[in-house]
């Protein structure tokens, strides 16, 4: 835990192999503690955690909430419909308000790609002490979500000792709206990095060619890539044929939010050419795990009765190792 240098944590893209590690570890520490009884650890205590969501959120406002509790920071949420904003104050001079009132760390989501970050690096720049985690911007990154997949991957692979190692030679299904997805592009950069091969399969619409290329180099900003050698990434438009020898698949929301024209010619084509069901599971002859990040569109990406299994299904326990992958977050740029 030594060689934890991040300040913020805004982009995968920056993580190390031994930063997973030790994300990993920790969580684990925390995924195994006893959530009965003696619930809270004194660690953040006297800390103050300040959650801005500047975009809707179900999972990871509260996951992160209840994760910062667990570890006795003090909690404080920012609603933007009934803030300063609607009169016109900027976004920083809000933000700074809550460093002023003693805010140690700040998860901020916002619609517009790095808005965190743009915010790090001002605060910074007026040297505030501030940590910065993106809780999701625009289509760019989703770190924790990305963090909390993985881990749950590991944990389903190594139950006893989830590790980055758990991952490798694996082959990984993103089936979706990858276009539009900040998690898929969170999880290219982390499973890639612990050595599995990434499968990427939607239409054309929703998947550019280009994502075969997504992390043949750093992102703009960034020197160097921190990992010496990553999985493959393949684009694929045939579910079945992604799907053979697949050993997890991951299926994304349609973002229609972010689809400022019709890219697809109806849901029930989508549905039926990239939805997973247990029957298209079955067909390709593997039992494999399905992740979805949430808010799931039941009949859409996947089938009701496939997220509702849970012999198959670890979309519940993705939300139950997302508070411990948080409180690893929280523990590593505030306990310090
Ligand atoms: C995702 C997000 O907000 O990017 N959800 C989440 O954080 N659990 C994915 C989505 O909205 O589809």
């Amino acid at each position: 835990m030594s060689d934890w240098t991040h300040r913020h944590v805004l982009d995968l893209a920056a993580f190390s192999l031994e930063d997973y590690t030790t994300v990993l570890e920790l969580a684990q520490r925390f995924r195994v503690m006893p959530t009965s009884g003696a619930r809270k650890l004194p660690a953040l205590q006297g800390r103050l955690v300040t959650t801005l969501f500047f975009e809707p959120s179900t999972r990871t406002r509260s996951s992160f909430e209840l994760a910062a509790k667990r570890l006795s920071a003090d909690v404080q949420s920012f609603s933007p419909s009934s803030s300063s904003l609607s009169k016109g104050e900027s976004l920083l001079d809000t933000v700074r308000t809550y460093v002023a009132m003693g805010a140690d760390l700040l998860v901020v989501r916002h619609r517009c790609t790095a808005v965190p970050a743009a915010l790090a690096r001002d605060l910074e720049a007026s040297g505030d002490r501030v940590a910065v985690l993106n809780g999701g911007d625009g289509l760019h990154s989703h770190p924790s979500q990305g963090l909390l997949d993985l881990f749950t991957l590991a944990r389903h692979f190594a139950p006893e000792a989830p590790s980055p190692e758990a991952l490798r030679g694996r082959r990984i299904v993103i089936v979706g709206d990858i276009v539009h997805s900040r998690v898929a592009r969170s999880n290219l950069w982390a499973l890639t990095a612990c050595g599995a091969d990434v499968v990427l399969c939607a239409p054309a619409t929703l998947l550019p060619q280009a994502f075969a290329q997504f992390v043949d180099a750093p992102p703009p900003g960034q020197a160097s890539d921190p990992v010496a050698r990553r999985g493959a990434v393949i684009v694929e438009r045939d579910l079945d044929r992604a799907l053979a020898g697949a050993d997890a698949v991951m299926t994304f929301r349609l973002q229609k939010e972010r689809m400022h024209q019709h890219l697809l010619t109806s849901l029930e084509s989508y549905h039926r050419a990239y939805g997973l069901t247990h029957a298209r599971l079955e067909r390709c002859g593997s039992a494999v795990p399905v992740l979805h990040p949430g808010p799931v569109n039941r009949g859409v990406e996947m089938s009701g009765a496939l997220l509702d299994d849970l012999r198959c299904s670890l979309v519940e326990e993705q939300v139950t190792n997302g508070i411990a992958v948080r409180m690893a977050l929280l523990y590593l740029l505030a306990a310090g």
